[in-house]
């Protein structure tokens, strides 16, 4: 069996909702100290619905993957679905993940959450 599902590799080679959004209402960094990778979440809110999500991820094709899903699970949905995203959420949709890239979701459930964090700190 292959290492990574398709799923994960197409999210590898063309990630969705790469980007920055300049006038973001939340913002999120965060960085897994043992590999050293970093993703970077940026949030549009209005009404209490994700309108835009964009990312910046200096990892791993698994960190890619697991964020550029992220955002699509997150699109368009209410805060209050955003805010019980797991990491698990994101693997199961990309249909799995190594044992040893799990990480690498939790990444982005972490991304989302401290974007979440900023959002709510300025309102
Ligand atoms: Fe650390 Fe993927 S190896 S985020």
């Amino acid at each position: 069996m292959a290492l990574y599902s398709e799923k994960v590799m197409d999210h590898f080679r063309n990630p969705r909702n790469v980007g920055v959004i300049e006038d973001a209402d939340g913002v999120g960094e965060v960085g897994n100290a043992k590999c050293g990778d970093i993703m970077k979440m940026y949030l549009k809110i209005k009404d209490g619905i994700v309108e835009d999500v964009k990312f910046e991820t200096f990892g791993c094709g698994s960190a890619i993957a697991s964020s550029s899903m992220a955002t699509e699970l997150i699109k368009g949905k209410p805060l209050e679905e955003v805010r019980k995203l797991t990491n698990e959420a994101v693997v199961e949709a990309l249909d799995g993940l190594p044992t040893h890239k799990i990480h690498c979701s939790v990444l982005a459930q972490e991304a989302i959450e401290a974007a979440l964090k900023d959002y709510e700190s300025k309102q």
